[in-house]
């Protein structure tokens, strides 16, 4: 997968893309990443991406030339290019997203707005795509550039180190994910649920099935709203109605012996 990432920023989207399992990504060659100073493609001595809006009022803008001169050099090089702007505007970014740019064959550009926003002819020269990573405003589009490369990134066969866990991921199929546990075995009077030690794989994992869908029942019942069940999940959710509530993650964990 090649990502580009155009920025006024770099830094932020180096320094972020060289941690963890991204950089482990780009360290095996899963993940190419080229990230662009917009400053390098101004004209003005004193490299300014961004003016004041016309018509007036407070803010800037970023400036258009910078954006189609860093996009025409990227086009030299790649031919196949899918440009992505992050903006509140745009389309909801969910998992499905994510698995379709992990599949991409083309380099995906993204674009980080600033201060107010793009030149609209920005907009309007380039065929781009806007995407959104929630209802609320930030103040540029490049924590949203990284939470969409670092979710596409993860699905790339290979990428995780146990190919299970992406299957296993909440979203993967609409059901939030079961508790998890390491060693100790019992911390601050909890303990790991007696199953999960018992080396019973079936056990084990209707106990994970069920555990993913009372998650889902206490976190996100709208998840659940319409969905066809199969025997299994409606015989589990039928369990979960007789237990009674219970606090989320903590469900049948059990106060180590005094
Ligand atoms: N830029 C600013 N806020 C954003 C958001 N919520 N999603 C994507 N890009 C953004």
């Amino acid at each position: 997968m090649r990502c580009d990432v155009l920025t006024l920023f770099p830094d932020f989207i180096s320094g972020a893309m060289s941690q963890s399992i991204v950089k482990r990504a780009q360290d095996k060659g899963f993940l190419c990443l080229h990230v662009h100073n917009l400053r390098d493609y101004t004209d003005d001595p004193h490299r300014m991406a961004d003016d004041a809006p016309y018509g007036g009022g407070g803010g800037m803008v970023m400036k258009a030339a910078p954006v189609f001169q860093a996009i025409d050099a990227l086009r030299e090089e790649e031919k196949d290019v899918r440009i992505i702007i992050p903006s509140p505007q745009g389309r909801p970014f969910t998992q499905k997203t994510a698995e379709a740019f992990s599949q991409d064959t083309r380099t995906l550009v993204f674009l980080c707005g600033h201060y107010e926003g793009i030149d609209e002819r920005v907009h309007l020269g380039l065929s781009a795509e806007e995407w959104s990573i929630g209802d609320y405003v930030l103040t540029g589009g490049e924590l949203p550039a990284l939470v969409m490369i670092d979710a596409a990134v993860r699905l790339i066969p290979g990428v995780l180190g146990d190919p299970l866990s992406a299957l296993q991921d909440s979203f993967t199929e609409p059901l939030l994910d079961f508790p998890h546990f390491t060693r100790p075995e019992g911390i601050r009077g909890l303990r790991v649920p007696p199953i999960l030690l018992s080396g019973n794989h079936e056990a084990i994992r209707r106990w994970r099935r069920k555990e993913a869908l009372r998650n889902t029942y206490m976190k996100r019942p709208d998840l659940l709203q319409d969905r066809l069940l199969s025997q299994e999940d409606q015989r589990l959710l039928n369990e979960i109605l007789q237990d009674g509530p219970f606090t989320p993650g903590l469900a049948q964990t059990q106060e180590e012996p005094s």
